[in-house]
């Protein structure tokens, strides 16, 4: 059989499993309300926390980029890819983060990759929460340590994973604001850990940067935790796009040398940090706080009206478990069709049996839509007996 042969085989097998995935199209801007596939909805599926993405302030700072950096970057960052705008914000995000050290990278898949790769070699162990995002698992792969895989939160069984001993290195990996789930780790019972058994803490903050933290820096800093690498993305809150690694000095330079995403990839266009310089400004401020709270007011309330929706409660991430990958997706259609778009969550992203209804909260949604949403999603998890 040849490649396109066994392809059309392996779509027919995910169509039977109801997991085949289509794309949907969105006209216009991103934000609390969005034009897909021609219908207007509210939109409780991006991650555009603090509804971001869309503002005429970010888009005004990537034009006037444009005009004074050009487009494309033209080579990697060790090559000509290094612009004003790229200096500027690993500068500016170290201030914001209170580190010595910051490099962007492309993607935070790039940056968990090119972290792990760098930090985690052959005769290290990896300790990796078992709901950690695929990019956190590729980057365990690839790094070749010795990897052990948590139970999710189960701090008792990390501890007794600690005390074997063994590794030249020991790393533990976790996310603060887990993805598809909207629960937080135990970040200062997790710092404590490593302290005892000397293993290096890796965070990928991908999902609470911007949203939660003083100045909008994240769970460790609300914690008070300290890792020796946190992972922040611009695609989620900050409404941009690209990642950073906010660690030290020398790993950060390091990560300029060895981080295989980061040398062998063209850098993001300039255009892209000029934006996320203005996206920083607005987070970092009063401006800020303002969206963050109202974000996590949206939460409490959403949790208030759908007491089955998940997560931790100033979460924006409030999964419905639904089980069933059909049903699941049937839900989302329904829901679509009275003018909310929720994505149905099925595997690989979540575990077999687990499918779920991901509802996004943004900061842009007004009450009226939250409580509109909630119940409607009341509703459907009544009806369909949803836990
Ligand atoms: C926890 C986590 N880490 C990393 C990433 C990857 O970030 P990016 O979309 O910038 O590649 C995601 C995105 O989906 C994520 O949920």
């Amino acid at each position: 059989m040849s490649l396109d042969d066994d392809a059309r085989v392996e779509l027919a097998a995910l169509e039977a499993a109801h997991r085949l995935r289509v794309p949907r199209v969105v006209e216009g801007v991103q934000g609390p309300t969005i034009v897909i596939d021609g219908q207007e909805v509210t939109c409780l599926a991006s991650n555009d926390y603090l509804s971001l993405a869309g503002d005429r302030r970010l888009v005004a700072a990537a034009i006037a980029s444009l005009e004074t950096e050009g487009l494309g970057a033209g080579a990697s960052r060790l090559i000509t890819g290094t612009q004003r705008s790229h200096v500027a914000l690993e500068r500016r995000v170290a201030d914001w983060m209170q580190c010595t050290g910051v490099r962007l990278f492309n993607t935070g898949f790039a940056a968990n990759v090119g972290v792990l790769g760098t930090l985690a070699g052959a005769g290290d162990r990896v300790f990796s929460d078992e709901l950690n995002h695929a990019s956190i698992i590729d980057g365990c792969r690839l790094s070749k340590a010795d990897v052990e895989v948590f139970p999710h939160g189960n701090l008792a069984s990390l501890e007794r994973a600690l005390e074997r001993g063994g590794g030249r290195r020991r790393i533990v990996v976790t996310e603060s604001l887990f993805s598809m789930d909207g629960d937080v780790a135990d970040l200062v019972a997790l710092a404590a850990l490593c302290r005892r058994f000397d293993a290096a803490l890796i965070v990928d903050e991908a999902h609470a940067i911007g949203a939660h933290g003083p100045e909008g820096r994240g769970l460790c800093a609300a914690a008070g935790v300290v890792p020796e690498v946190i992972i922040g993305t611009f695609g989620k809150a900050l409404g941009t796009f690209g990642a950073f690694a906010a660690t030290t000095e020398a790993i950060a330079a390091l990560l300029w040398n060895r981080a295989r995403p980061f040398v062998f990839s063209t850098a993001l266009p300039p255009s892209i940090p000029a934006a996320t310089l203005a996206a920083l400004e607005i987070v970092r401020g009063a401006e800020g706080d303002h969206r963050r709270r109202i974000l996590a007011g949206h939460a409490r309330l959403f949790r208030e009206l759908v007491p089955v929706a998940g997560g931790a409660p100033d979460s924006a991430i409030a999964p419905l478990v639904v089980g069933d990958d059909l049903e699941v997706m049937r839900l989302s259609a329904h829901l679509l069709s009275e003018g909310l778009f929720v994505q149905g969550i099925r595997p690989p992203t979540v575990p077999a049996g687990t499918a779920r209804l991901r509802v996004s909260l943004n900061a842009g949604h007004t009450v009226e839509q939250v409580r509109f949403a909630a119940e409607r999603l009341h509703n459907a998890a009544r009806q369909r007996e949803i836990s």
